[in-house]
């Protein structure tokens, strides 16, 4: 069971956010991506078409005998988790408790941001989560649909993503927040932007590293692997798979800078 690997997936790129941060907390955990590049973004779909893909993608995943899931796509962890944990036999986990208590681990005025797509917005499933945790905690969101496309051309750091950020993060200005929760999987990648434009009072959470942390909490580090694959991350065989429902050459690109290392070969996922 332990050595089985555990599959991660994401409507896209911004789960190597995920992924990246897993294999740096977990390096001998096995691990199963799916980015389903055919069908993203999933944050302009209903409900019903969010529920239906993300079944799909962990489907797919249990297919290759993984031992947990961690749904690396706050937007489907907002419209599909509880539904999922219910459907699949393992434990599914989903990126937005872990963000959710960072960020009031974090917050020392309980005015906390949150910035997603509209379908994780919409679901207002950050307030519900953070309320119920702490039911003086004020909230504040912003849909941001356009960060995704920046992510996805690869545009992180310039002049236009910076007027775009700015005409977004606006709407902040008078909350006095203290904390902002990066609720997508592609907004870390524009941590730099996002700060820069708040400033140093505003604590940004990435989710991605809040889920690497639940997955260590539960799945302890080492000892998954037999002992000779114990120091191999990379290499000659690699406990790390990449799967994408559709090919694209900067998926590729973005990969290679998010993981730092040498890419297995990416392979097509047919859902
Ligand atoms: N991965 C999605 C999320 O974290 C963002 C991209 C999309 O809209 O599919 O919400």
């Amino acid at each position: 069971m332990s050595s089985k690997p555990i599959g991660i997936f994401d409507s896209g790129v911004g789960g190597l956010t995920v992924l990246a941060a897993t294999r740096r907390l977990l390096p001998n955990e096995s691990l199963v991506y799916l980015g389903d590049t055919a069908r993203v973004p999933y944050g302009n779909k209903s409900a019903e078409t969010i529920l239906k893909y993300s079944e799909e993608c962990c489907a797919f995943l249990a297919s290759k005998n993984v031992k947990a899931i961690v749904i690396a796509c706050n937007t489907a962890s907002a419209h599909a988790l509880p539904y999922l944990q219910h459907r699949f036999h393992f434990p599914i986990i989903g990126v937005i408790e872990p963000g959710v208590e960072e960020a009031l681990r974090v917050s020392k005025n309980r005015h906390i941001g949150l910035i997603g797509t509209e379908a994780t917005v919409r679901s207002e499933i950050y307030a519900k989560e953070l309320k119920k945790r702490d039911s003086l905690a004020t909230v504040s969101s912003q849909a941001c649909p356009l960060f995704v496309p920046l992510v996805e051309e690869d545009w992180l750091d310039n002049e236009i993503t910076r007027a775009v950020a700015q005409k977004y993060l606006t709407s902040f200005g008078e909350s006095n927040i203290d904390t902002l929760i990066l609720g997508c999987t592609h907004y870390p990648l524009l941590k730099k932007v996002i700060g820069e434009l708040l400033g140093p009072q505003v604590s940004l959470i990435d989710s991605a590293e809040a889920i690497a942390r639940k997955c260590l909490t539960l799945f302890g580090e080492g000892a998954s692997l037999p002992a000779g694959r114990q120091a191999k991350v990379s290499g000659s065989f690699s406990p790390l798979e990449i799967y994408i429902t559709d090919f694209s050459s900067r998926f590729e690109s973005i990969a290679k800078r998010f993981l730092e290392t040498t890419l297995p070969p990416i392979k097509k996922a047919v859902l």
